[in-house]
């Protein structure tokens, strides 16, 4: 068996892309390992979000140099791959830039990586994939042998959006949805495998379109399979937050009560400056409705400080939606400039200083409000889907609908079952409990 390392970064669709890739090597004769030494592959699956993401990479291909170095050594090979979204921005600079990687291969090429082997095993080289062939991809796809309780299930890539500070849309490429059979063919077979719940994946998951079903339907679909107990998604944008998305919060019992709504930011000015396409009053709005239909519904968002022309009051809008909102838990980042977004073109950047006091001070509340929504379960009694062993003898790990862990002394049978669970205490970043 030759060893197979892959090493992810950024999203949870990232996470997916390597479980396939890692499926689609497996009848190569590569099965997995957790480190890269002696590995005979390895592929860096990257992210190029902000700017530390894709720097990232590139002290990793240092590293790995050393390790491929001593592998020929050794009388053998170790091929190396980038794949992902810095493969598809970068690519011809990777090939020019570190001549340590054989492959190069993007989110929608993935799929070729064994006839790109065979053809780099015959004629040398750096082939590089990075097209959108999009519909080609999924159907190129092994099924996967393995699952997690948990599993992530791509339904739609890509965005059409162009927000001005991202590269999703040039990196994903346009959107494009899965055909709802395919996806509820793998979801049985997931369930089948052992998993209990599904994330279903989307850059833009809520804009789900596939030929006249939307995510709604698709959860009520997915709801029907027996043995599958609980649904989830991610990430959505507020503009496609529709009517029936919203009640199936109410009348789907398997759709959990959480919901990852980025908001970036709550000044109407910097709103536009992004081309977001809604005001913050909306994202309120939106928000009222999502807690009519559903009032324990736990929400979590992504923010960006210091966005080109971000002044101290359009930060202070920032920090008035959150205290209206009231969030589970939440993503910050400091704008990072990606070259070729039009954002990155602007010319009131902001200092650096002032970006740092911004996501210190916004980190801050949200971390106030994430432990205030922790403490409010203390005391009650939640169902948890317990997922794996705990840290301590005795333990497992599980999550509430909200998606905090909880750990519990329980036997390990327990693993892939809800059982009714008592919140006692918190600790900084997860919840213990008791069986009832
Ligand atoms: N599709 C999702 C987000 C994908 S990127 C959405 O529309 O919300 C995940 C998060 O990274 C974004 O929500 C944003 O908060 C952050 N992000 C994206 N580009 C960024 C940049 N240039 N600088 C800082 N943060 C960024
Ligand atoms: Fe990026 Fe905006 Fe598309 Fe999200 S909606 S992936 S932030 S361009
Ligand atoms: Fe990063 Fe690409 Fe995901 S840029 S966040 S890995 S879509």
């Amino acid at each position: 068996m030759k060893k197979l390392f892959v090493k992810t970064y950024g999203c949870q669709m990232n996470a997916y892309d390597s479980a396939r890739m890692a499926d689609l090597l497996a009848p190569l004769g590569y099965g997995p390992s957790d480190t890269p030494d002696g590995a005979d592959m390895v592929i860096l699956n990257t992210c190029h979000i902000r700017e530390k993401a894709a720097e990232k990479v590139y002290s990793e291909i240092g590293r790995l140099r050393t390790l491929k170095a001593q592998k020929a050594e050794s009388g053998g090979q170790m091929l190396l791959a980038v794949a992902g979204c810095v493969a598809q921005a970068e690519g011809e600079e990777i090939v020019a830039r570190a001549p340590a990687v054989d492959l190069v291969v993007g989110p929608q090429s993935y799929h070729r990586l064994p006839e790109m082997i065979a053809r780099f095993a015959r004629d040398g080289g750096h082939p590089l994939a990075a097209d959108f062939p999009a519909l080609e991809k999924f159907d190129a796809l092994v099924e996967t042998k393995e699952t997690g309780i948990s599993a992530f299930l791509t339904v739609q890539e890509g965005c059409d959006k162009f927000c001005t500070f991202c590269v999703v849309p040039y990196t994903r490429g346009p959107e494009h949805s899965r055909d709802p059979e395919a996806v509820l063919a793998e979801a049985r077979h997931l369930v089948d495998l052992g998993a209990r719940e599904l994330v279903l994946l989307g850059q833009n998951v809520n804009a789900y379109d596939g030929g006249g079903w939307t995510l709604a339907r698709l959860c009520e679909g997915l709801a029907r399979i027996d043995g599958l107990e609980r649904i989830r998604y991610t990430t959505s944008h507020p503009r496609d937050m529709s009517d029936d998305l919203i009640a199936a919060h109410r009348d789907n019992d398997k759709l959990m009560p959480y919901l990852h709504l980025p908001v970036q930011s709550g000044s109407d000015a910097v709103l536009e400056a992004m081309n977001r396409k809604h005001a913050a009053d909306d994202y309120r709005r939106i928000i009222e409705r999502l807690r009519a239909a559903r009032p324990d519904m736990a929400l979590t968002s992504d923010f960006i400080v210091g966005f080109p022309g971000e002044s101290d009051a359009d930060f202070e809008a920032t920090m008035q939606l959150v205290r209206d909102v009231g969030f589970a838990t939440a993503f910050s980042f400091k704008y990072s400039k990606r070259p070729g977004t039009p954002a990155a073109a602007l010319r009131k950047q902001v200092a650096e200083d002032v970006k740092s006091a911004r996501l210190e001070a916004l980190q801050a509340l949200l971390t106030r409000q994430q432990h205030e929504f922790d403490d409010s379960q203390i005391g009650r009694t939640l169902p948890v889907l317990f997922e794996k062993p705990g840290r301590d003898e005795g333990q497992l790990v599980g999550r509430t609908p909200y998606l905090q862990p909880v750990h519990v002394q329980m036997p390990a049978e327990m693993i892939g079952r809800i059982a009714d669970i008592r919140i006692e205490r918190r600790t900084a970043n997860s919840l213990h409990g008791s069986p009832i």
